[in-house]
């Protein structure tokens, strides 16, 4: 018998739109927080069987209509397999009940070295389609790993007062090394979301491992950085006392102190802002970790909202695999918009990864932004080689 129960969808964040492109509206931004709502919004009853088809019934007249000029019809299908590498952690924890709730997910494989059997019991109570499993010790990597469609890795040490995030560099690069190659042996075209700091150098760490194992994708290996996005656009919204679900600003670069540069002349809605506030604003989002980490005096760094971003992040991969053609976000990733071999900038994401990158949001920047972007390089740079030179050193078995 069919229990009715009710369920909950939701939609992360604002991932912009690529439609409607005009001069005055590039990205086709859409203000209608029907579509983007960065919250939960309570369905209706569904159970068993009748799970995808109430997903598609409450989901889908609201995407005909928001998509009624458009090509693709979001019709979202719990089909997609996630693995989250340190799913017991201050971040994993959060961030699996946040893909739990995802109507595009039908399986969620949680992996740590310790303790994740208790979060994959808790949150497999949760009446939402996808299937929960726990796979704990590097001996049950392999089958957490199996035909996984997205790799989420928050796994390694959180700073402390006073460290900086390359501080992290001696323990969560071994780490970042062999849950990539994992990943390399077992499901090599997955889209990798890492999330591990420094992040500015485990992406390299990663891209290395993966070309060593012969299976290096540069369109599917991403380095997160929403939570700068994501930091950038609530601080705006609150300076410029804009509504939060409207505001949009590019954050480009990398992912530590000064390598991140919110680009505010490209804030969307259009916003003016005195010399003060840039200068104010852009060292507030750069110190934005630093700033948690100190509240939380000694017990880790940002975890809660870096769940929130994190899982932003994995629904707009899943909604981009499920053949949305509007998918876009700010990921470091490989790229040669720059001179530098890696670099956060916004990216249209698509069915086989980075589809495209946004050559304008580095043109026309104000003098403050060209100079920032030019101060970045040297430390960005060196974040980058010494996440190559550490990979190149390791012997990895094939
Ligand atoms: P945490 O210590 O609370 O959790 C980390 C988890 O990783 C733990 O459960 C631990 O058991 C697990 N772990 C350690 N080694 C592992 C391994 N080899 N395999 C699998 N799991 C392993 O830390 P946290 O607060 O969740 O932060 C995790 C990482 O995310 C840190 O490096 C932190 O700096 C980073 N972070 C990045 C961002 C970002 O914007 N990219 C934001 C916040 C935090
Ligand atoms: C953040 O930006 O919050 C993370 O990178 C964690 C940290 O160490 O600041």
């Amino acid at each position: 018998m069919a229990t009715a129960a009710s369920a909950a969808t939701f939609s992360i964040g604002t991932a912009q739109t690529g439609r409607s492109l005009s001069p005055s509206n590039p990205f086709g931004f859409k203000s209608n927080s029907q579509v983007n709502f960065s919250g939960l919004k309570a369905m209706s009853s569904f159970s068993g069987n009748e799970t995808c088809a109430a997903l598609r019934a409450t989901f889908a007249p609201k995407a005909v209509k928001e998509n009624q000029n458009r090509n693709h019809i979001l019709q979202p299908q719990a089909s997609y397999k996630v693995a989250l590498l340190g799913a017991a952690g201050g971040i994993g924890q959060p961030l699996a009940l946040l893909i739990k709730m995802s109507p595009l997910v039908s399986d969620l494989h949680l992996y740590d070295i310790a303790n994740v059997k208790g979060v994959a019991a808790d949150i497999s109570h949760c009446n939402t389609p996808s299937k929960v499993a726990d796979f704990t010790g590097a001996a049950e990597l392999a089958n957490c790993l199996k035909g996984v469609d997205v790799v989420v890795i928050p796994a390694g040490v959180p700073r402390k007062p006073g460290m900086t995030r390359d501080d992290l560099f001696n323990i969560n690069a071994g780490i970042v090394r062999d849950l990539v190659s994992a990943v390399a042996d077992n499901c090599p075209g997955a889209f990798i979301h890492i999330i591990s700091n420094p992040v500015n150098s485990t992406v390299p760490i990663a891209a290395e491992i993966l070309k060593q194992k012969g299976v290096y994708d540069p369109k599917k290996l991403f380095g997160v950085s929403t939570l700068d996005v994501v930091r950038a656009n609530t601080f705006v919204a609150q300076r410029k006392n804009l509504r939060l679900i409207d505001v949009d600003v590019p954050v480009v670069g990398g992912h530590a102190g000064i390598t991140i540069l919110p680009l505010l002349s490209k804030t969307k809605p259009s916003a003016s802002f005195t010399d003060e506030e840039i200068e104010e604003l852009t060292v507030r989002i750069q110190n934005a970790g630093t700033e948690v980490v100190e509240a939380k005096a000694g017990a880790g760094s940002a975890t809660l909202s870096m769940a929130y971003a994190a899982a932003r992040f994995v629904e707009s991969s899943l909604r981009a695999l499920d053949g949305d053609a509007d998918v876009y976000e700010c990921s470091y990733v490989q790229s040669d918009l720059t001179d530098l071999p890696f670099f956060a900038s916004r990216v249209k994401i698509g069915r086989k990864g980075v589809e495209a990158f946004i050559p304008t949001d580095l043109q026309g920047l104000s003098e403050y932004e060209q100079k920032a972007l030019e101060a970045l390089k040297p430390e960005l740079k060196a974040s980058i080689e010494k996440g190559v030179a550490f990979a190149q050193k390791q012997t990895v078995t094939c």
